[in-house]
């Protein structure tokens, strides 16, 4: 089989658009030319394969990607909001599996533990994380709580100074191969459910976590998604996370955060549809003119550009907006929002614009169609993106009254 070449690196300077500094910018492009020597040429077989890119993780570790939000006293890189997300979508350019495992360690395991654990937790967890001597992992779905992620049937019960879990998590990224599992269960019945849960982390090789099979997925295949089964799980009471019942607090606010994140993702896989699509399209031959000639073509790339730019001019405000420690929950969901859907909305027309070989695995596009779906589906739907935003757009339009 053909292993496509990669496009072009792009060699644009990201500091007078976007008001990056020099730093910033050469730290894009550093990650920008490892993913392309490191990552782009073995990517298709890892997701051909559907095999986890362990060898791939460890060189991320290595460059520091994997506690990029870590503080440096941490063992980590101590990257604002807007080095993370740059970083992202230079990832998630070469492969969005990858990027996955990048944006789950960061984001919603390292994160939470930075921002709520004790002193001891971090020290124990960081710096591990941080250089992957293990990677983490976020169970907060289960199946038959997805969006309504409050409503979730996992327990957690106290026996001594032991807390027992039991239940099934599902759709859990990096499920199989983490260290380390953050879990969020009922632990108090006699409330209202989001008043009643308490994140616990729990490590992979604590008697009664077991993962499940790797799940058989339309995209991101090379990344890792199982069940995780909690059966008489009993951690100590220095597993728990935050304090005891607000736990869902945490997961949602670790979500905010976490949609940045995914928004980038999106943004890399649609950069990198639209630099193969101008590719192709000045090589490619019809009518006896290459394609990029005709105003049709034209137009779809003009499109894919305008959204793209819009995406990532959203993804760097809700970024600054965090690093400046303003409420930012609304501005992540609506960069999720739109720039997943620009992702799909790119891949879609990169592979309109290749046509057959668009459809065929050779050709780097087909996969692009594939990564962008879920990208609108975890860390909330679009569907719940809209409903956060508009719960606080009403919030607002309610105050200003
Ligand atoms: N930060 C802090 N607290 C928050 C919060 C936030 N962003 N959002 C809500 N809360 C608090 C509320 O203040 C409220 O607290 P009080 O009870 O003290 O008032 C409590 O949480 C409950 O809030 P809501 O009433 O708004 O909760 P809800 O049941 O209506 O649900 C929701 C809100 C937005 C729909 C939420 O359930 C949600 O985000 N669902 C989507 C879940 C999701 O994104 N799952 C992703 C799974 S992880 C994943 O995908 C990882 C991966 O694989 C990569």
């Amino acid at each position: 089989m053909t292993v496509p070449a990669p496009a072009p690196t792009r060699a644009e300077d990201y500091r007078g658009p976007y008001g990056l500094s020099e730093d910033q910018d050469l730290f894009r492009r550093t990650v920008h030319e490892f993913v392309a020597r490191e990552i782009v040429p073995t990517a298709h077989e890892y997701d051909e394969s559907e095999t986890f890119p362990r060898e791939n993780v460890r060189k991320m570790a290595e460059l520091g990607l994997l506690g990029l939000v870590v503080p440096e006293e941490y063992g980590g890189a101590g990257a604002s909001t807007l080095d993370y997300v740059l970083a992202m979508e230079e990832v998630s350019w070469g492969c969005a599996s990858h990027a996955v495992v990048m944006s789950v360690n960061n984001s919603l395991v390292c994160e939470p533990i930075h921002r709520f654990g004790t002193d001891e937790q971090r020290r124990e967890h960081l710096p591990r994380l941080a250089a992957g001597e293990y990677i983490g992992s976020y169970c907060l779905s289960e199946p038959t709580s997805g969006s309504d992620a409050s409503n979730m049937a996992t327990t957690a019960r106290r026996e001594g100074v032991d807390w027992v879990l039991n239940g099934t998590k599902s759709w859990i990224s990096n499920g199989g191969e983490a260290g380390l599992y953050l879990v969020y269960a009922v632990s108090n019945t006699g409330v209202p459910k989001a008043r009643g849960i308490t994140a616990f982390l729990v490590h992979a090789d604590n008697p009664g976590l077991r993962t499940g099979a790797k799940e058989r997925k339309l995209g991101i295949r090379a990344s890792a998604t199982t069940q995780v089964f909690l059966e008489d799980c009993r951690v100590p009471s220095s597993a728990v996370l935050g304090r005891v019942d607000e736990g869902f607090k945490i997961a949602m606010s670790t979500l905010d955060g976490g949609r940045i994140g995914i928004a980038s993702q999106a943004l890399g896989i649609a950069q990198r549809a639209l630099d193969e699509t101008i590719r192709y399209s000045k090589e490619r031959v019809a009518f006896g003119h290459p394609i990029a000639e005709f105003q049709g073509l034209q137009w779809r790339m003009a499109d894919m550009a305008t959204r793209i730019e819009a995406a990532r001019l959203l993804i760097y405000r809700a970024a600054r907006m965090k690093d400046a420690g303003q409420p930012y929950a609304k501005e992540a969901s609506m960069a999720k929002l739109f720039a997943s859907e620009t992702a799909n909305f790119c891949a879609h027309a990169a592979v309109q614009t290749f046509g057959g070989y668009g459809y065929v695995r050779d050709y780097p596009v087909e996969k692009l169609f594939r990564d962008a779906k879920i990208t609108e589906i975890y860390e909330g739907t679009s569907e719940i993106q809209r409903l956060v935003i508009s719960r606080h757009i009403l919030r607002e339009v309610a105050r200003s009254k």
